[in-house]
C-alpha cells in the first residue's frame, strides 16, 4: 500500500502525520510493504527528507517511544519527491510507484485551494482506482458556496466513500467515549431528553495564540475555525438520536437530522443569543500575553473574532425547551475541551428547604484529562440531622488506561486505512454545518454585534456570563 502524504515537510506532517504512522510501524500496525511517499515543493533527495523527518519524530516523539533502531527502519518505507502542485509533468514522479496498480491513501496536508489541482493531475496520471482513498483537511470552504465548489470537484474524481473529511476531534478517544456512555449504558439514555436536562454546554477553551498561524487566522476566526467544525460536530454527538450501527452511515445520518434540527439565529435575536469576542493584553499562569491586535501576520484593526459563545435550540420533541450553550476561545485562563449536561431541579424537596440542594451534572471532559464526572447529593455524616452535600463520582481514564490511547490522528489515519468512514464527515454534513455558519455570520453582520474585548487569560467577555446568567445558570469554570 501507498501512503502519499502531500505536504510532506509541512507543519501537519511532521507534527502529527508522520509521528503517528511511525507508532502505527513501530506497532506492526501498517499494512505490509506499505510505501509512505513525502512530496513537498522543496528539492530534497530521499536521504535528506530522513534527516528532516528524523529530527522532526525526535522533536515530536515522547523519549519513551523513541528508538534510533525503529527509526531507522521506519525510514525505510519513506520516499520522498518534490512536485510543484499546478504542474501535471512534475507528477509523473509517482509513476515508480505504480500507483494505478496498488492501493493508495493520498493525504492532502495542503491548502484546500490545492485540493482541485492535486486531484485533477493524481486522474490525469491515471493514478487514482477504486482501491484508493482521499483524505482532506479543514477548512473544507469557507462558505457553502466555496464548500460546495471543493467537494464538487474531488466528487469528479472520487467516489464518496472513498473521500474521508477529517475532524481530529471525532478521533479523540472521549469523544468516541461519548458514544459508549450514551448507547453502551440504559442508564443515561432514559433520562437524555428535555425530560430530565435543563441544559448542556460545551466549552473548548485554548491558552494558546496564534502560534505563526496570524495570516491565516485573521482570515478565518473563532466561528469557522472551531465552531462550524469541532464544535458543531460535538454537539451532533451529544444530541443524536440513537444510531441503528456503529459501524455503519448511521451515525453520519442521525448527525446530520441533529443539524437540520438547529434552529438558524436571526438578526433581531443574536444580541440575546451571541457573544463575540477578541482578547487584548493578559497573563496566563503569570505570563504576560500580547493582545490579539499586535500578533504577527493580524491586519491592524482586525475586527476577527478570538471568542465566541452561543445559546443554541434544537428544534425536535427530545429537546425541545433545552438550551446548548457553547463558547470556545483562545488565550482563554486554562486550557480545556468539556462537554457538562446539567439536570433538572429535583421536582419535590423532601429535606430541609435551608439544604444546598444542587443540580445533578454529568461532567465529560475531553481534555487536557479525559475523565467523566457525575456529580450527586449525598448525606453529609452528622452526629445528628439531616445534611446534604455534593460530591463527584470520578472516572478517571489515565488511571485505567495509562499510555494505551492513540492520538486522534493516528486513531483517523487507521480508520483511514481501513477504508472505516464513521469517524469522518460526509459531504452533506459539511454542507448543513457551513449553511448553519452562513447564517449566523449574516445575522452578526447584519445586526452589528459589538466585538467585546477580553484579558488574555479570562473566560471571555462578561457578556458570555450573561449569555448564560440568563437561563439561571453559570459556566463550569472549575479547573
Ligand atoms: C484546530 C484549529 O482545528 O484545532 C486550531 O485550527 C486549534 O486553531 C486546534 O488550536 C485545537 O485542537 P486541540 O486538539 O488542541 O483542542
Amino acid at each position: 500500500m501507498n501512503i502519499v502524504i502531500f505536504g510532506g515537510t509541512g507543519d501537519l506532517a511532521t507534527r502529527k502525520l508522520l509521528p503517528a504512522l511511525f507508532r502505527h510501524h513501530k506497532a506492526s500496525r501498517l499494512p505490509a510493504e506499505v510505501n509512505i511517499i513525502g512530496i513537498g515543493s522543496r528539492p530534497l533527495s530521499n536521504n535528506e527528507y530522513h534527516e528532516f523527518v528524523k529530527e522532526k519524530l525526535i522533536e515530536h516523539l515522547k523519549e519513551s517511544e523513541f528508538s534510533s533502531n525503529k527509526i531507522d527502519l521506519f525510514l525505510e518505507c519513506l520516499n520522498y519527491s518534490k512536485i510543484d502542485f499546478n504542474n501535471l509533468k512534475e507528477f509523473e514522479v509517482l509513476n515508480k510507484y505504480n500507483l494505478n496498480k496498488s492501493r493508495s491513501l493520498f493525504y492532502l496536508a495542503v491548502s484546500p485551494s490545492f485540493y482541485t489541482k492535486i486531484s485533477e493531475n493524481l486522474n490525469s496520471l491515471g493514478s487514482i482506482n477504486n482501491d484508493s482513498v482521499i483524505v482532506v483537511e479543514k477548512p473544507i470552504g469557507d462558505d457553502l458556496n466555496t464548500s460546495v465548489q471543493i467537494n464538487q470537484s474531488l466528487a469528479s474524481y472520487f467516489d464518496e466513500e472513498q473521500i474521508f473529511r477529517i475532524d481530529h476531534y471525532l478521533g479523540k478517544e472521549a469523544v468516541q467515549n461519548l458514544l459508549a456512555l450514551r448507547f453502551g449504558n440504559i442508564l443515561f439514555e432514559k433520562i437524555w431528553s428535555n425530560v430530565a436536562i435543563d441544559h448542556i454546554q460545551i466549552t473548548t477553551a485554548e491558552t494558546l495564540g496564534l502560534e505563526r498561524r496570524g495570516s491565516y487566522y485573521d482570515q478565518v476566526g473563532a466561528i469557522k475555525d472551531m465552531l462550524q467544525n469541532h464544535m458543531l460536530q460535538i454537539l451532533c454527538l451529544v444530541s443524536m438520536e440513537p444510531p441503528t450501527s456503529i459501524n455503519s452511515e448511521s451515525i453520519r445520518d442521525e448527525k446530520l437530522k441533529v443539524l437540520r434540527a438547529l434552529k438558524p439565529l436571526s438578526s433581531n435575536e443574536i444580541s440575546k443569543n451571541c457573544v463575540i469576542g477578541q482578547y487584548k493584553d493578559g497573563a496566563i499562569n503569570g505570563e504576560t500575553k500580547i493582545g490579539y491586535e499586535k500578533e504577527e501576520g493580524v491586519v491592524e484593526n482586525s475586527k476577527t473574532e478570538t471568542f465566541v459563545s452561543l445559546k443554541l435550540m434544537i428544534d425536535n420533541w427530545r429537546w425541545s425547551g433545552v438550551p446548548f450553550f457553547l463558547r470556545t476561545g483562545k488565550r482563554m485562563t486554562q486550557k480545556k475541551s468539556e462537554i457538562v449536561v446539567e439536570f433538572k431541579e429535583i421536582p419535590h424537596n423532601i429535606f430541609d428547604s435551608a439544604q444546598n440542594q444542587k443540580n445533578n451534572q454529568l461532567i465529560i471532559q475531553l481534555q487536557p484529562e479525559e475523565s467523566i464526572k457525575l456529580n450527586i447529593m449525598i448525606k453529609k455524616p452528622t452526629a445528628s440531622g439531616f445534611k446534604l452535600q455534593e460530591l463527584p463520582l470520578d472516572l478517571f481514564f489515565d488511571e485505567y488506561y495509562e499510555d494505551q490511547y492513540l492520538d486522534a490522528y493516528e486513531r483517523l489515519l487507521l480508520d483511514a486505512i481501513e477504508r472505516k468512514s464513521s469517524l469522518f464527515m460526509r459531504r452533506d454534513e459539511v454542507e448543513l454545518s457551513w449553511q448553519f455558519i452562513d447564517q449566523l455570520i449574516n445575522a452578526i453582520e447584519e445586526a452589528e454585534l459589538k466585538l467585546e474585548k477580553y484579558n488574555a487569560g479570562s473566560w471571555g467577555p462578561s457578556s458570555s456570563d450573561v449569555l448564560i446568567a440568563n437561563h439561571g445558570s453559570k459556566w463550569n469554570n472549575d479547573e
